[in-house]
């Protein structure tokens, strides 16, 4: 049994000027463990499918199943790292942390315990120095970075991630994937991931498989197996053919989804 079975699913939202599909008739599993990279253009409904998995809203058609039950809500199975980092302005990036791990049943433990935990994975992401810091003082990346390491910090089975490393520079951005990559292949088992992204080399890098969307409303193209080994090194894998070709056939689809908002030819892969 998969871990996450998304089966059928349709949301549609409240436009304005009547209901609008957001998504239509998707489906595709996540196996134990898996690590799975969801690609598509703006708009096409990914943060829709993680607000889903979240259990933030139901859908409307279809349904989701963690472990062979409905979703019916938000679990302390599942930390999320959403589009735009959600912080609570009134705290400090540490204070940010250390409430998470209260929520999320961690009261037991004495105060001190969760900031050193919350000032543990402030450093893993780079953030030492900011834990006192109140996002108002922090740059975009570095709220992003806050909001990474208070989803790491919660240690949960399944992570999902919402273009988490959208808003951070390439050198940090490689540094945060290894060390995503650390996290979730560290404890007992991997942890399951949904990793929304528009980079399709960190994609590629990241994942066991790809599921790649297309628009208007949001379907599944393609379900895209990543065949590297584990552990990857990133300068041997880029250079392999296997790597332009995977690469190649993303990008594709891609233009192919373009080609079609924009009303030209659909492009023959
Ligand atoms: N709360 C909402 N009310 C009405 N329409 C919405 C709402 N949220 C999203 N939509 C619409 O649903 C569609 C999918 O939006 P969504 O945010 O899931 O896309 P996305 O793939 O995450 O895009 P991006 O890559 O830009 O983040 C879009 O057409 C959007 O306008
Ligand atoms: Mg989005």
């Amino acid at each position: 049994m998969a871990k996450i079975d998304i089966n059928d699913v349709y949301l549609e939202y409240d436009s304005g000027s009547g209901r609008q599909a957001a998504l239509d008739g998707v489906s595709f599993s996540v196996g134990e463990g898996e690590f799975v990279s969801v690609i598509g253009s703006s708009g096409c409904g990914k943060s829709t499918l993680l607000g889903l998995l979240a259990g933030l809203m139901p859908p409307s058609g279809g349904e989701i199943l963690i472990d062979g039950d409905r979703v019916t809500g938000t679990g302390k199975d599942r930390s999320v790292v959403f589009q735009h980092y959600s912080l609570f302005p009134w705290m400090s990036a540490r204070g940010n942390i250390v409430f998470a791990l209260k929520q999320q049943g961690r009261n037991g433990c004495k105060p001190s315990a969760l900031r050193e935990k919350a000032d543990r994975y402030l450093g893993l992401v780079g953030l030492a120095d900011a834990a006192r810091k109140f996002p108002r003082e922090l740059s975009g990346g570095m709220q992003q970075r806050v909001a990474i390491a208070r989803a790491l910090a919660l240690d949960s089975p399944m992570l999902l991630m919402d273009e988490p490393f959208g808003a951070i520079d390439a050198k940090n951005r490689a540094g945060l994937q290894e060390l995503l990559l650390d996290l979730w292949d560290c404890g007992d088992g991997r942890k399951t991931v949904v990793f929304v992204t528009h980079d399709i080399d960190e994609a590629i890098f990241l994942s066991d498989k790809i599921v790649v969307m297309s628009s208007g409303p949001g379907r599944v193209k393609e379900e895209i197996p990543v065949p590297f080994p584990r552990p990857r090194e990133r300068e041997g894998i880029v250079r392999t053919a296997a790597y332009a070709a995977l690469r190649n056939r993303i990008v594709l689809l891609f233009y192919d989804d373009l080609a079609k908002a924009i009303g030209g030819e659909e492009v023959v892969i």
